[in-house]
């Protein structure tokens, strides 16, 4: 070898260490057990990821409990439609805390007129009002998911006003017409899709529309009848896209939900595998109940490029770990949030 293929050969091993090390991946990686004995069901975890996260999947302390007696909010302001039965000093309560959860740079002026606090012309009150409504409703309503631990504003949004992880519709695929071609819905670099290149977006088909996630067939090589697979590649693509979502979400390896000896079977798989099926579920509803119906809501400016409104998916609650802050159950110091109010139409 000469001179000169030694060093460029050096240079190379530098520069690939040096990608490496950018990724924070490297060893000791921890592995945890997490099926049965033999299964080689592991989860691999990286304590140095997990230390610089702690502080993320730290929740608030909860407000001082306020008093319950005295008149209701309803009784004292002009314009309260959702929190009327709280007491002021509850709904003050309540206030301080989603100023601390959503806006708390900002403060109350993000979603107030300060000079009248009854006015609703800030698009950010109305979305607000949406939101404890949404909030409720997974709460009383997405049991089979979140059950006791339940959420609050701060599980998706942690102190910013526009929640860190969330989807919009990206743009059509490039056409044949581009140097490129048409990348046919992948092959785009995507952080949607861990940077694979799976179908870059496989929210608008399952958290929006429900189309079918099953791809698997149960026999090998049944091509005719009532039992063939009619499942595509592509189709199949679009599934795994969406786990490589739910895994990344999560922070877990696929064996947290599967077997991986056979990926459709429900008996093999982890009682968390059931969770994530409601979850899909719960991701849907509130895109297709809250999120979508708001889109006239809010300015075009807090509208993705295709017009679509901002939406959830498992990352804006996970952010990374397998229940949302590490499981703390907020909501229970907030009763107002786990239940639904009657909405009065008065005003
Ligand atoms: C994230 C948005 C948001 C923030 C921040 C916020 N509020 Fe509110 N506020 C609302 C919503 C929504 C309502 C209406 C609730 C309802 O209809 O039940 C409301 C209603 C009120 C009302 C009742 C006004 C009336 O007469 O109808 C008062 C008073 C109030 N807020 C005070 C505050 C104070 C004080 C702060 C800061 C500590 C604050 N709010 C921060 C969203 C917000
Ligand atoms: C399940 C996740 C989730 C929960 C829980 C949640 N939000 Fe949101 N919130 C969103 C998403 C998604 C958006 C849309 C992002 C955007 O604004 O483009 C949003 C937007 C908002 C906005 C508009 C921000 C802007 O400037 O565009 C406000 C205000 C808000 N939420 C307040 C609240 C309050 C108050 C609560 C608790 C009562 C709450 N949210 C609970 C997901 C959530
Ligand atoms: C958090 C739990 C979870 C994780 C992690 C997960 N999956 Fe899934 N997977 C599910 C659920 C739930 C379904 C069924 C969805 C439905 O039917 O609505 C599913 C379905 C599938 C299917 C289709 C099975 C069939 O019946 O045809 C395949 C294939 C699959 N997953 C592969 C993977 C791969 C590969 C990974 C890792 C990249 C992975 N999964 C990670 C929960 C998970
Ligand atoms: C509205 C917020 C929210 C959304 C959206 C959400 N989750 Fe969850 N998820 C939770 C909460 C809260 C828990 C904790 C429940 C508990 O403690 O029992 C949880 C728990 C889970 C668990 C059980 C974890 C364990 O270690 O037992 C799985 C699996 C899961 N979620 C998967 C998903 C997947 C997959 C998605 C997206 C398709 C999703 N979640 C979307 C809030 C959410």
């Amino acid at each position: 070898m000469n001179a000169w293929a030694r060093t460029s050969r050096l240079l190379l091993l530098a520069l690939s260490a040096a990608v490496l090390y950018g990724c924070g991946e490297r060893p000791p990686i921890v592995s945890v057990q997490h099926g049965y004995r033999g299964t080689g069901m592991e989860q691999n975890y990286n304590p140095r990821i997990l230390a610089s996260q702690a502080a993320l999947h730290r929740a608030p302390a909860a407000a001082e409990p306020a008093s319950a007696d005295g008149p209701r909010a309803k009784e004292v302001y002009q314009n309260v439609k959702v929190l009327g039965d709280l007491s002021v000093g509850e709904f003050t309560r309540h206030m301080v805390s989603i100023t601390q959860w959503v806006s708390p740079k900002e403060g109350c002026a993000y979603c107030h007129n300060v000079a009248n606090f009854a006015d609703d012309s800030l698009y950010t009150k109305v979305v607000a009002r949406r939101m404890i409504q949404m909030t409720q409703h997974v709460n009383a309503d997405w049991k089979p998911h979140v059950g006791e631990t339940g959420v609050t504003c701060y599980t998706c949004h942690r102190g910013n006003p526009v929640p860190k992880e969330i989807w919009v519709a990206p743009t059509a695929s490039r056409h044949s017409g581009g140097s490129l071609g048409d990348d046919a819905g992948q092959n785009r670099a995507s952080n949607s899709v861990g940077y694979s290149s799976l179908p870059y977006d496989p929210f608008t088909p399952y958290l929006k529309q429900d189309k079918p996630i099953r791809v698997n067939g149960n026999d090998a090589l049944v091509k005719t009848g009532a039992a063939a697979n009619r499942q595509s590649t592509k189709q199949a693509e679009f599934t795994y896209g969406l786990m490589v979502h739910m895994s990344e979400s999560l922070g877990v390896n696929c064996t947290y939900c599967h077997n991986t000896r056979a990926f459709q079977s429900w008996d093999q798989a982890p009682p968390q595998r059931v969770t994530a099926y409601h979850g899909i579920r719960l991701a849907r509803d509130l895109n297709n109940a809250y999120m979508e119906p708001l889109t006239s809501t809010f300015p075009p400016n807090r509208l993705g490029k295709t017009g679509d409104v901002a939406k959830v998916n498992c990352a804006t609650c996970h952010q990374g770990a397998n229940k949302p802050l590490y499981g703390a159950k907020m909501a229970k110091d907030y009763p107002e949030l786990t239940k639904v109010s009657v909405v009065s139409t008065s005003p």
